[in-house]
């Protein structure tokens, strides 16, 4: 082994490179036992750094042994895999237990690689190694398994496509819904990262993809009223106040018929359509909810609401700077927004 990694050592990383020849050195030899497995291996320090790969891990990736040795374990990552797998994944890391899902990675080539990954924490004299064992789904006969990733992106562009044709009207609308969900999930991650304990990741998974449906209710609202350029007359002010009803009984309509699970997290997205105006003081229509008594779902999106629309151009107004939009969000902390979710949405810049 010793042998081996000097192969890769060079004048400028030589340093680097010692440190980990006398970390394999020390690696008990069932840990280089795991290297001969027929899949994907990679094993890593407690800190994440990678102190080796197996062939397998190579031919798959496309990254010599050189390459990976002394990167950080999420080096490969994508940015497809879902929030939820990666804070499952730390949370099971954190506590030293395995844990086992599913990720999207990049090989070197920049092709998607689909991977079933188990990853195993050891301990040996006083330190921890994880071994992380790659298995490509590709490889899998068809019909083997059901992504929990895949299933839940059919659900995603599912309501983003019934998002956005309940407002086909309006051709600016699906920037502003995919900003919400983006923003959403943004504030998301932001306010789990502070109360981890807080909700279950499922919900939290709900709540984004649930988000970009928001403002379905405006497809009953007539034209003429929801695009006005210039100030609305009380009476079209109070038409447009109807949109979360509308978009409640919208909701109601379409989801006769649907499988329970789906169901279920359109309970979420009821809520986020039926209370996304209202306000933590209470001001807030259509109910006039007051604090908790508003879904916290709803209330992550009246932050983002209201933000995205401040920032974007309409027809009655120019774009705010970022700056000053977030000062107006500062500014309406405990009046039109849950106090820790503001928090949480500064925490995001
Ligand atoms: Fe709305
Ligand atoms: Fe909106």
């Amino acid at each position: 082994m010793v042998k081996k990694l000097s192969v890769y050592m060079n004048d400028k990383l030589k340093g680097k490179k010692v440190v980990f020849l006398e970390k394999i050195k020390q690696l008990p030899p069932i840990l280089a036992g795991y290297l001969q497995l027929a899949d994907a291996v990679m094993i890593t320090d407690e800190k994440h750094t990678i102190l080796d790969v197996n062939n397998e891990y190579t031919r798959t990736t496309g990254y010599e042994k050189r390459e990976a040795i002394g990167q950080k374990a999420g080096f490969t990552k994508s940015q497809l895999t879902s929030f939820c797998t990666y804070v499952s994944l730390k949370e099971a890391i954190h506590v030293g237990k395995p844990w086992t899902g599913v990720l999207l990675n990049k090989k070197k080539c920049g092709d998607l690689w689909h991977s079933s990954l188990t990853i195993t924490p050891i301990k040996h004299e006083n330190a921890v190694y994880f071994i992380g064992v790659f298995r490509e789904l590709e490889q899998l006969k068809e019909g083997m398994y059901l992504s929990e990733q895949e299933k839940a992106g059919t659900e995603r562009e599912l309501l983003r496509v019934l998002a956005i044709s309940c407002e086909i009207r309006d051709p600016g609308i699906e920037d502003h819904l995919v900003n919400v969900q983006n923003l959403t999930e943004q504030l998301i991650v932001s306010f789990h990262k502070k109360h981890s304990n807080r909700f279950s990741v499922a919900y939290l998974s709900q709540i984004i993809h649930a988000s970009i449906l928001h403002d379905i209710g405006k497809a009953g609202i007539p034209e003429g009223i929801l695009y006005k350029p210039g100030s609305l007359a009380e009476y079209e002010r109070k038409i447009i106040e109807m949109h979360p009803l509308m978009g409640q009984d919208i909701l109601s309509k379409l989801s006769i018929g649907l499988h329970n699970d789906f169901i279920k997290s359109l309970e979420v997205a009821e809520n986020i359509i039926k209370y996304h105006h209202e306000r933590w003081d209470g001001t807030g229509y259509p109910h006039g909810l007051k604090g908790e008594e508003i879904p916290f779902e709803a209330r992550v999106v009246a932050i983002v609401d209201v933000y995205d629309a401040l920032i974007s151009r309409r027809p009655y107004k120019d774009s705010w700077p970022k700056e000053k939009a977030i000062e107006h969000i500062k500014s309406q902390r405990e009046r039109y927004f849950d106090p820790e979710l503001v928090d949480a949405f500064i925490d995001m810049f």
